[in-house]
């Protein structure tokens, strides 16, 4: 499967050049490694909020690409492939099905904030403190993912259809809950980051215990390598899978950090800091505060 098949450009046009808006940052394998699993506890309504709306999500996301959590299955205590459990075992093409539906969804609420936030300078005629290239830096790193896993398998029409609908609805939802509570929805995001960390390291831990021998020595995309800048000997599928749950553990701190700070704060992760002794929020990984920074630590 290729990408050319699904857009194919008309004939004599021109190939489009790398993107450079927005370059990613440079991760060691050693942070990537020790991305862990982390849960930011609630603390009042609107996170409570958050957190159930995305175990509803994450029920329709388990239900639309026949995926079940089983924690024993997590931890290595049973085997997803026993026969009682074989319905819901997971093998490369499902993983991809799950990936490729989460990233259909990953994508919009940086997008919305971003656009959201845009609109509300325009019409209050006041700057924006640096939020929406943050967020729409995330819109961008979402799709990456999805264009990476359309390399490696094609949607079915179940799928397009699921994708179709959960746009249509989320989008909508995202949008109208951005206005009522922007708070509210980076917490969200933060909590769905949260869930997306768990899938990878979850596929990662499949890899690693030979459950997916299709993914053990194929390369990573040629496009996947060039955006993340894979090191030669680095380029396996499953070095691909700790950069792209490293990229969803940094949007989960920078949704947890978003979801601490009023609106008008400026965005940790651009602003310019005159001591730089003190530990800040920074674009890659050196670091990283799994439950996001609290507003006291950003703008002291
Ligand atoms: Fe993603
Ligand atoms: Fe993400």
């Amino acid at each position: 499967m290729n990408i050319k098949e699904y857009f194919p450009p008309p004939e004599n046009f021109p190939a489009i050049k790398k993107s450079e808006a927005w370059p990613h940052p440079v991760y060691t394998e050693e942070q990537m490694r020790q991305i862990v699993i982390a849960h930011r506890k609630t603390n009042n309504w609107s996170d409570w909020v958050a957190l159930k709306s995305v175990q509803v999500l994450r029920s329709v996301t388990d239900f639309a690409t026949g995926y079940r959590h089983d924690k024993e299955v997590a931890a290595g205590i049973k085997d997803s492939r026993d026969a009682n459990r074989k319905r819901f075992a997971m093998d490369e093409r499902k993983w991809l099905v799950r990936f490729l539906f989460l990233e259909s969804v990953a994508g919009v609420p940086g997008m919305v904030g971003g656009m959201l936030r845009h609109l509300h300078s325009l019409r209050r005629m006041k700057r924006d403190n640096g939020w929406i290239e943050t967020l729409l830096e995330e819109a961008y790193n979402e799709r990456m993912h999805l264009l990476t896993f359309l390399k490696m398998a094609e949607p079915g029409w179940f799928m397009r259809l699921m994708v179709l609908g959960a746009q249509g609805v989320f989008f909508n939802g995202f949008f109208l809950a951005y206005l009522i509570s922007p708070r509210t929805c980076h917490r969200f995001v933060g909590y769905l980051e949260e869930e997306a960390v768990i899938t990878y390291t979850r596929a990662i831990n499949d890899l690693d215990t030979g459950k997916l021998p299709r993914w053990e020595n194929l390369e990573a995309p040629a496009f996947a390598v060039k955006y993340w800048d894979m090191p030669e000997g680095h380029r396996k599928i499953r070095d691909l899978l700790l950069y792209i749950r490293a990229d969803e553990a940094k949007h989960r701190e920078v949704n947890h950090t978003l979801g601490n700070l009023s609106q008008q704060d400026p965005n940790p992760y651009v602003a310019e800091y005159k001591d730089p002794n003190i530990p800040r929020p920074s674009k890659g990984l050196t670091t990283l505060k799994p439950t996001g920074w609290e507003r006291d630590e950003v703008l002291r």
